[in-house]
């Protein structure tokens, strides 16, 4: 079987190789699964480069890949054969660029035929990171504001489906200006560019100059240091990336400076926020009922990931540079087989 494999840490471009590796045999747990799809997501491009989470970082040689859909091909002793044939997304499996994965079978969730492979490649890491961080950990209902930055990006665009469908209404950040009206259109309530130097004072005017009660943030520098200086009296900010840091080498650009007095006089909380460490808190059993109302919400259309691209692994560098690039509109998808 093909896989795409990491010897050591470095740059995609020059680390990541194609190799031939034997079949895996299922354990009596787990299934084995025929991967179709799997994202090129940052934080697997974090993986590779040796820069992610120390507790997430794979003993090398390693397969990257942190979700994807394929079909189950065989299973082991202790899991019923009528498994074989399903079509499934792994939760919270790591390695997933490659032919054939193993997985306990109770972490290959069935995916409802509605769903296209596209979209379920792409069901756990951005939709459970939207949904966990909004509905889970802000608990937004009806009328609340949330405040988010790089509101463009999947986890972004995702939030606003979301806050359609509970009901709540989205201040959004985006630093080109031409993605003002596309926010707008899909249904962003403000929409401010951080390309205009007044966007904090904007920002303000927008929460009716009380400050912000609920806010994610994925860029983190100084954006993210001047959302938790305008946190309300109690307010709340999950920082769950840092992407004015990505690709930077300089150790001041991983820092966002908080505005002591501001944190103290108003306790707020500034707090990460990552999707492994949640679905390690919730359990296999909570984390995949989770993952399977997603789904759900998926197959009556109430939640889209946006687009995708497809790439043959053979050009999985082009995937690499696509997902890194400014403006890439569409998730790369790696393609292990067609169907
Ligand atoms: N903590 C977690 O568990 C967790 C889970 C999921 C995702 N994440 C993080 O969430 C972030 C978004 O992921 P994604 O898959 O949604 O990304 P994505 O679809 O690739 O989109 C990236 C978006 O970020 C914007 N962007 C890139 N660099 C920026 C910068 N320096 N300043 C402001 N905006 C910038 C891009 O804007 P343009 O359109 O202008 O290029 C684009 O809209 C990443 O940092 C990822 O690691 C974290």
């Amino acid at each position: 079987m093909k896989a795409l494999i990491i010897e050591q840490n470095g740059e995609p471009s020059e680390v990541v190789q194609l190799r031939d590796l034997p079949e895996p045999t299922p354990g009596p747990t787990e299934v084995r699964v025929r991967m179709l799809l799997a994202p090129v997501h940052p934080s697997d491009l974090h993986v590779i480069r040796g820069r992610f989470a120390r507790q997430r970082q794979p003993g090398l040689p390693a397969s990257p890949g942190s979700e994807g859909v394929g079909i189950v091909d065989a299973v082991g002793s202790d899991v019923p054969p009528t498994r074989i044939g399903e079509r499934v997304v792994l939760l919270n499996v790591p390695g997933t660029w490659r032919e054939q994965v193993t997985s306990p079978a109770e972490q290959a969730i069935s995916v409802p035929g509605a769903i296209s492979d596209e979209d379920a490649a792409q069901a756990l890491i951005n939709p459970m990171t939207a949904w966990a961080m909004t509905m889970c950990e802000h608990q937004l209902g009806r009328g609340d504001w949330l405040v988010q930055s790089a509101a463009g990006s999947t986890v972004g665009r995702l939030v606003l489906q979301i806050a359609k469908a509970q009901g709540f209404r989205t201040i959004n950040l985006v630093r080109r200006e031409e993605q003002v009206a596309e926010i707008q259109d899909l249904g962003g309530d403000v929409v401010l560019c951080t390309a205009d130097e007044s966007w904090p004072e904007q920002l303000m005017k927008a929460t009716g100059g009380n400050g912000i009660v609920k806010a994610i943030d994925c860029v983190a520098g100084r954006t993210g240091a001047t959302l938790a200086r305008q946190l309300a009296l109690n307010g709340c900010l999950l920082v769950y990336g840092a992407l004015s840091s990505h690709r930077q080498s300089d150790p001041a650009a991983f820092e966002m400076p908080i505005f002591a007095p501001a944190l103290i006089y108003s306790s707020v909380e500034v707090r990460g926020w990552l999707i492994f460490s949640w679905l390690a808190l919730k359990g296999v059993s909570e984390s995949s009922r989770t993952l399977r109302s997603l789904l759900d919400r998926m197959a009556d259309g109430t939640l889209k990931p946006p687009a995708a691209r497809r790439y043959s692994v053979d050009c999985a560098l082009e995937a690499f540079t696509a997902a890194e690039s400014a403006a890439h509109h569409a998730k790369p998808l790696l393609v292990f087989a067609e169907r």
